[in-house]
């Protein structure tokens, strides 16, 4: 047996491209230079993800799928969820727990799953779609603009996993959270994993890993916008690098230009100049405390319901259901 996908497409080629032109133009025309995370993820970029996932220094996947491992039924029941909405779904593949968990208990009716990266999510809903008999609803999405397109009905359980929410600035990520909340239905539930401040060798090791895989990751989004843009990047002229930034908590990935050389995006009409040593901070990953996590969801209407860490302690994932009263005043 086998379920039924449907594809909806809401950030479609032409929207995508204008999001990449206007964030390419602001991103690379001032100081400090930066390219916004969203656009890692193209065919190739998803694939050295999934390498990343499974360095041996890259401990959030494997942390947060243990968490699952022991705690997808404790969240299922919890829940009590006919739907799974999965946002920035990537593979899905830690996902599957939580499935596996819902179905076990007899309440999975309907998966939908959300990401930016078209490639990636029909392949995904391909795979649930053989595995679990029910309808997969694959939504082609931004989650900072497309929130409202995820289908309506039933009651959710929607999950933001892999720490994703830690690649937005605090401002915007208190704007996603609130978008969240604003979408959410009595009954429905928010699952979202956050990884947690650590020792910073741990930290930075998992962003600068001795086999450079990150480092072609992060060198890819200038393939991205050579293809994409007809930018005449040269990948080899930057090294990677990754920091802790303990003030604002967050790793910080740049591409650090070796010498003074001059970049064309050819479709943009744009040169680009770069000084020797001048970095292009490509993404942030932010380090939560239990308590920050608790802050942020209370601030953004949510009541934390539960909280789970694995064995370690590295990574946390949290249960929240909406607030019924009010948000607090100025958030
Ligand atoms: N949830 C998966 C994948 C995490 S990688 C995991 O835990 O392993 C981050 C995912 O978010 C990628 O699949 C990427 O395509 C997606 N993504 C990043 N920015 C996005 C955005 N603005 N809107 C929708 N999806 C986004
Ligand atoms: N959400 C992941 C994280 O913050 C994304 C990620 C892992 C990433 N490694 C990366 C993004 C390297 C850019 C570069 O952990």
């Amino acid at each position: 047996m086998q379920g039924h996908l449907s594809l909806d497409v809401v950030a479609g080629a032409d929207d995508r491209r204008h999001a990449l032109c206007n964030d390419v133009r602001a991103g690379l025309s001032g100081h400090p230079k930066q390219i916004p995370p969203a656009w890692f993820y193209d065919e190739a970029g998803s694939l050295l993800f999934e390498e990343i996932t499974r360095l041996p220094e890259y401990y959030p996947t494997r942390a947060e799928r243990s968490i699952l491992a022991c705690r997808a039924t404790d969240i299922a029941s919890a829940a009590r969820a006919d739907t799974l909405v999965e946002i920035g779904s990537g593979t899905s593949e830690k996902t599957r727990l939580l499935l596996d968990a819902m179905a076990a208990a007899g309440t999975l009716e309907r998966i939908v799953v959300f990401d930016i990266s078209r490639d990636v999510l029909v392949d995904a809903g391909k795979g649930l779609a053989g595995r679990y008999n029910v309808d997969v609803h694959a939504v082609v999405g931004d989650f900072c603009h497309h929130l409202a397109s995820v289908p309506r009905g039933g009651r959710r359980l929607w999950a933001f996993l892999g720490g994703t929410i830690g690649n937005l600035l605090p401002l915007e990520r208190a704007e996603l959270l609130a978008a969240f909340r604003t979408q959410m239905e009595p009954g429905d539930h928010l699952l979202l994993g956050t990884d947690l401040v650590k020792d910073e060798d741990r930290l930075v090791a998992a962003y600068d890993d001795a086999a450079g895989v990150t480092a072609e990751f992060n060198r890819n989004v200038l393939a991205v916008l050579n293809r994409e843009l007809g930018a005449s990047f040269d990948p080899s002229l930057f090294d990677h690098r990754a920091l802790w930034n303990a003030r604002e908590a967050w790793i910080e990935m740049h591409l650090r230009s070796r010498l003074a050389h001059k970049v064309v995006v050819a479709d943009l009409d744009l040169t680009v100049c770069l000084e020797e040593g001048e970095e292009i901070l490509t993404e942030i990953s932010a380090k939560f405390t239990a308590e920050q996590v608790s802050d942020e969801l209370v601030a953004a209407g949510f009541v934390p319901l539960d909280t789970w860490r694995d064995a370690n302690g590295d990574f946390q994932l949290t249960l929240a259901a909406p607030s019924v009263l009010p948000r607090r005043m100025g958030q």
